[in-house]
């Protein structure tokens, strides 16, 4: 894992950038089209793969168990499962990726039995995975746990179709069961599920390969069990990331004169798109792009309160982008951290940069603007917030180096070419 650092000079309040910026295919969907290869009997194509950390770590994860995996070319690649493969998830690889998770699912409907360790990744809070164990208890199967593994097995080779309740609407497990009940024996249905885009996107994949999903899109989803999925050499594209695309689209409406976000789905970004509308921003939206505008540099834009929350209101995975937006307002704004209660202590750093933020307590800070950042040292903790330092550093007066950029690359490809070819000065230094 690369100790790389990113060096950026500030804009200092200009609104210089300009051009387009192409949105790269989703994280959170490209890994579960991943796992669910495993429910196929055939080859699954997928194109517009993110060339991201991530993608080779599950990569790794599935080339260990024994499951083909081929890079055709940039941003195309080929998986195949064979009828009988490793069972047990690698701990080094599972514990650097919370969507080894998802794998549990397919693996365990599809060879009867499953070991994995409690999965690792982004370090924003405790991120239990009870709904998982209770989930498979429901479908028939013993749950141990063993040398920190969990071991999971059917009874008699097959997982048995069940109404799970979610005690909390929760991504991963909606989509480990969905996959679960695909080759489970009888009907499952999940109530309280999440109706994220990337579920949704999942399902009519898995449907294409032959599943049986009604409820697609809504919080109550019935699966079929039935047999192997057969993709039939049809390839699938990942859809667009919008945690990107609005990632994106904040940085231009703080920096650019005019910037057009290309190849995303506004519809995907409903609940980003009204607030920035509130606070003044100017966007133009298209179909698959959208130009943000930053206006004149003595605009002042309106504070708003954020409450994060399940789709379709406001993405966690946007709050921290916007904690830094919200930095430039003029007036009080209050961040509310509904889903994760460790995903706001990044803000320490952005005060460190001359921001006026303070906790009210895990789940609350209070942000006053606008405020005047100025460039420094600063260590990205996790994806979100790693990607909110470039934001932060952006407009920024002064140089600024962000360290461990290990991990804002585990969710954006090559963003340090993308940004500067929209006129940012930024710099990747290999370590
Ligand atoms: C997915 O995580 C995403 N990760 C996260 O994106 C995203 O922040 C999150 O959904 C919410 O949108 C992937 O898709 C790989 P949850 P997930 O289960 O599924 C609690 C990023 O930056 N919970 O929906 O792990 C949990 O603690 C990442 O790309 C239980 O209590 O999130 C949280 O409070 C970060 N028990 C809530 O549910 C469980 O068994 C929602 O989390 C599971 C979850």
């Amino acid at each position: 894992m690369n100790k790389d650092k990113f060096l950026i000079k500030g804009l200092g309040g200009k609104k210089s950038l300009c051009g387009s910026i192409t949105v790269g295919g989703a994280k959170n969907s490209a890994l579960k089209l991943m796992a669910a290869s495993v429910l196929f009997k055939d080859k699954v194509e997928l194109r517009n793969v993110p060339e991201i950390e991530d993608i080779k770590r599950m990569s790794d994860l599935l080339i260990d168990m024994g499951i083909f995996v081929e890079r055709r070319k940039e941003n195309i690649y080929l998986f195949k499962s064979p009828s009988d493969c490793k069972t047990s998830l690698s701990s080094y690889i599972s514990k650097h990726i919370r969507a080894s998770i998802v794998l549990t699912g397919p693996v365990l409907a599809r060879f009867g039995k499953v070991s994995f360790p409690h999965p690792g990744g982004c370090v924003i809070g405790k991120r239990p995975i009870d709904l998982f164990v209770i989930g498979f208890q429901k479908m028939g199967a013993s749950v141990k746990i063993k040398n920190d593994k969990y071991i999971i097995e059917t009874q008699k080779g097959k997982l048995i179709g069940a109404s799970i309740f979610l005690k909390n609407q929760s991504v991963t497990a909606t989509e480990t069961f969905m996959m679960a009940g695909v080759l489970a024996r009888g009907e499952t249905v999940i109530k309280n599920a999440s109706v994220e885009p990337e579920i949704e996107n999942l399902a009519n994949f898995l449907v294409v390969g032959g599943a049986k999903i009604k409820g697609i899109g809504t919080a109550t989803l019935t699966i079929k069990g039935g047999d192997l999925l057969l993709s039939k050499g049809k390839f699938h594209t990942v859809m667009p990331d919008r945690i990107e695309a609005g990632s994106f689209l904040i940085l231009g409406a703080l920096t650019a004169r005019e910037l057009e976000v290309k190849k995303c789905n506004p519809k995907h970004l409903e609940s980003l798109i009204e607030l920035l509308n509130y606070c003044g921003v100017k966007m133009a939206i298209g179909k698959n792009s959208i130009r943000v505008f930053g206006g004149s540099p003595k605009r002042h834009l309106k504070p708003i309160d954020i409450k994060t929350h399940e789709y379709p209101g406001f993405p966690t995975d946007l709050q921290a982008p916007m904690t830094v937006f919200l930095t430039q307002a003029s007036g009080e704004s209050m961040v509310f951290e509904t889903i994760f209660e460790g995903r706001l202590n990044y803000f320490e750093s952005l005060v460190k940069m001359g921001a006026d933020i303070k906790m009210m307590d895990p789940h609350r800070i209070i942000v006053r603007g606008p405020s005047c950042l100025r460039g420094k040292i600063l260590d990205s903790p996790d994806l979100r917030a790693g990607l909110a330092f470039v934001i932060a550093s952006i407009i920024s007066k002064g140089d600024s180096t962000i360290c461990n950029v290990y991990n804002i690359d585990r969710g954006y490809e090559n963003i340090e070419k993308r940004l500067r070819g929209i006129g940012v000065d930024i710099v990747r230094v290999i370590q």
